[in-house]
């Protein structure tokens, strides 16, 4: 039997099938996998009527790793609470994983600080780690429609809290070796208006003497937001719950210049495979065009490589790879001003391969 690792490949919908296929060509440059294809998302809902089924969540349980493409579209878009929906199988695969820790480290490639619409010396010297809840708050909380009454609860235990501010503080201490710099963690919550945030604070509080080399500050989700675009080379690790997650990552992201950048890792308990995956959406409107972005999905496997298969060497060539074909000027269509000639998911595949 072949050691290769066993990584299941969710494609997924839009341009997911594009980046993903990309991307393994880049993984099969670096060694051997094994790649077990299954259908998560609208795909999954065409295929089954369900955007997860129990074997596709039973197959991603017993992998070495989870590597998604992006899932949903206008196909599948519905407010009829009784219809199935692609993100029900992202959410459902997230739970079922038990992935309650998403990293999503935001560092804006040295050639691309032109693209981000923020100013170069407002984002200069930027390096920071989103750590976003998974699987707790407002998105698994009780939710409901009475008549013309909606509501979603998001709640929170200690225990949750207790176990994602861990995972916040030692990934600040990691970060900080042999860099030189002072770990700090920002908690983000709440807590002048929502009893969860509060909760949320506390047990913060209390977990950070454990970690006491890490200084720890706290900022109201609202300050949050605006100090992102104001002062973002200050962040170090940013902890927040997963709705505030959602949004600040999304925002940290237009850092790097384009949603298209950036990677996430979605992490359980030790030993347990994770996920990994493109912060951005599955893009239907340029679907199948061979203009998509892929190096997100170069920068997950990276990830996957590095937090899922300890093989930290080969994430960090992936990455120079994707640094070095910014710096030679090749560029995708998200990455310049429209009307300005940029390349395609192919052309920039290969360049990577080449650095490769
Ligand atoms: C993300 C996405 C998902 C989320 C959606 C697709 C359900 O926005 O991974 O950030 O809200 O978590
Ligand atoms: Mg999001």
């Amino acid at each position: 039997m072949s050691d290769a690792p066993r990584i299941v490949v969710l494609a997924g919908d839009g341009i997911g099938p594009e980046i993903v296929d990309a991307t393994t060509k880049i993984l099969d440059s670096l060694g051997e996998f094994t790649y077990e294809p299954q259908l998560l998302g609208g795909c999954s809902i065409d295929e089954h009527g369900t955007a997860l089924t129990d074997e596709v969540l039973e197959a991603c349980k017993s992998a070495d790793a989870v590597l998604l493409g992006a899932v949903g579209g206008p196909k599948w878009d519905t407010t009829n609470p009784d219809d199935p929906r692609p993100e029900q199988g992202l959410l459902g695969l997230r739970k079922g994983m038990g992935l309650y820790a998403n990293l999503r480290p935001v560092r804006p490639s040295p050639a691309l600080v032109d693209a981000s619409p923020l100013r170069q010396d407002v984002i200069a010297g930027t390096d920071l780690l989103v750590v976003r809840e998974l699987t707790g708050g407002i998105y698994f909380g009780a939710s409901g429609r009475e008549g013309d009454r909606a509501y979603d609860t998001c709640e929170y235990t200690a225990a949750e809290i207790e176990r994602i501010a861990r995972t916040a503080f030692e990934a600040a201490r990691r970060r900080a070796e042999g860099s030189g710099r002072k770990p700090k963690v920002t908690s983000v919550d709440k807590a002048n208006v929502l009893e969860s945030s509060r909760l949320w604070r506390e047990v913060v509080i209390r977990v950070a003497p454990d970690y006491d080399d890490v200084t720890l500050d706290h900022l109201l989700v609202d300050n949050a937001a605006m100090q992102l675009v104001s002062r973002p080379a200050d962040f170090d690790v940013i902890v927040a719950e997963n709705l505030f997650g959602d949004i600040l990552s999304d925002e940290a992201a237009m850092l790097t210049g384009s949603l298209g950048m950036l990677p996430s890792a979605s992490l359980g308990a030790d030993g347990d495979p994770g996920l990994f995956e493109p912060v951005h959406g599955s893009a239907p409107d340029i679907a199948g065009q061979g203009v998509a972005n892929p190096l997100a999905t170069f920068l997950s496997a990276a990830l996957m490589l590095r937090h899922g298969l300890e093989r930290p060497d080969e994430a960090a060539r992936i990455e120079a790879a994707v640094d070095a074909v910014l710096a030679r000027g090749l560029r995708t269509a998200d990455l310049v001003p429209s009307g300005t000639s940029s390349v395609g998911t192919a052309e920039i595949t290969s360049a990577v391969l080449d650095e490769l």
